[in-house]
């Protein structure tokens, strides 16, 4: 805050120095015209300091005319201001020049005075020049309200959590082969997430115990407006085939839920990638090369992937997906055990999930995929409790 209690005490000095500078200039023309013993007496009296002051009080006055004339108190004009007070071109240098056509007497005793009077003079002008820049700083940060000295505020960076760093990557390399992204709800009809995709009625993932099912919709007459949390993205084949004709190339992320109490890896509610190509003339061998492009694009071109026999409702044939392991390379370790470590399920489209859907399994055929997210996550950073993803502490999170 400029305190305006300053402002007016600078005035104040300025209106009395202006008052005093005829006196000054009396004072001055005196000292400069000392010519004999008489001359110096007249100055012997004066009080050096008293002098001092009043011969500030001149220059200050001056310089402070010229100041508020327009030259402002930048740098420069802090060093003209200077020059004024104690330059080549001041009062009292003025006098200094004169001494050396002074005989000895007078040369010692007008140099001793002036000098005495320039030292006393030094100290205060750096202290007008100093006075001089903080008042007009302060005028400036009154200006902008803004208090410039105040140290600044760093907003912490955040940074994407792993979970959508994975999917980003994993989409990145999909749409790399052509493939385009898809969502559909997390909160489904039975239809989608199990009918649809040949799941039977007395399949154990349908009861109660498995499934969370919205209170009140699951008795309804027809089981199949039964409403849940789906329980993987799978049902997104079905939605984007009821819309769109094939050819079909996409992936599908989001949130799936099941009734798994939480452990180091399971979480009732994760995250999945579905994968669905439709087509003619797709072979096993079109997605044998897809996901083995796909895990060494992910994992590394050092890394194995390896097709076990297995069985899901929607593909036939089905497979699980194993990759490498990255510690022994296949070998059998402590984190593997066997070598491999699973990493999806795969297989061609069930030609009834396409005829569902009006699509000619005669004319087309398709495979499809499905990957767990916080699976990959663990897989690719040696995680030991994926819960950790969804603590969200920040020190864990922010490492990725
Ligand atoms: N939906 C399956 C699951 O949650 C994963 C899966 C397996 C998806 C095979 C697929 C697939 O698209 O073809 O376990």
């Amino acid at each position: 805050m400029v305190s305006s209690d300053k402002s007016k005490k600078l005035q104040k000095d300025i209106d009395s120095a202006l008052k005093q500078a005829e006196e000054v200039t009396e004072v001055v023309k005196k000292i400069s015209e000392v010519k004999d013993s008489d001359d110096l007496k007249k100055i012997e009296g004066i009080e050096i300091s008293e002098v001092a002051k009043k011969l500030l009080g001149t220059e200050v006055s001056a310089a402070v005319k010229e100041i508020t004339k327009g030259l402002s108190l930048n740098t420069e004009g802090i060093e003209e201001l200077r020059t004024k007070l104690v330059g080549r071109k001041s009062a009292i240098t003025g006098v200094l020049r004169h001494i050396k056509d002074l005989d000895q007497i007078k040369k010692k005793i007008v140099g001793q005075k002036t000098n005495q009077i320039k030292s006393q003079f030094e100290q205060p002008t750096k202290q007008i020049i100093s006075n001089f820049s903080s008042l007009k700083l302060e005028e400036k940060l009154k200006e902008t309200a803004f208090d410039f000295t105040l140290p600044g505020k760093i907003p912490p960076i955040g940074n994407k959590h792993l979970v959508t760093q994975i999917i980003d990557e994993v989409a990145q390399i999909f749409v790399g082969l052509g493939y385009q992204v898809a969502e559909g709800p997390e909160v489904e009809l039975d239809y989608y997430n199990f009918t649809a995709l040949n799941t039977p009625a007395d399949h154990p993932a349908r009861s109660l115990q498995d499934t969370f099912y919205l209170e009140g919709v699951k008795d309804t007459e027809n089981p199949e407006e039964a409403v849940l949390l789906r329980t993987h993205t799978s049902p997104v084949q079905i939605r984007v085939m009821e819309k769109r004709k094939p050819p079909l190339y996409i992936i599908a992320p989001g949130k799936a839920f099941r009734r798994d109490v939480a452990d180091p890896s399971h979480t009732p509610m994760f995250h999945q990638i579905e994968g669905l190509a439709v087509d003619k003339d797709l072979s096993f061998g079109d997605l044998k090369g897809t996901l083995e492009v796909f895990v060494k694009q992910l994992f590394g071109e050092d890394r194995a992937v390896r097709f076990r026999p297995h069985f899901f409702p929607f593909t036939e044939p089905s497979a699980e997906v194993d990759v490498s392991c990255a510690l022994c390379m296949g070998e059998g370790c402590r984190l593997c055990g066997s070598g491999w470590l699973e990493i999806l399920g795969c297989g061609m489209v069930d030609p009834n999930v396409l005829e569902e859907v009006g699509v000619d399994s005669e004319e087309y055929g398709g495979f499809a995929f499905g990957m767990g997210v916080e699976r990959i996550a663990v897989l690719k950073h040696g995680l030991d409790d994926i819960r950790r993803l969804y603590d969200n502490d920040v020190r864990f999170l922010e490492q990725f």
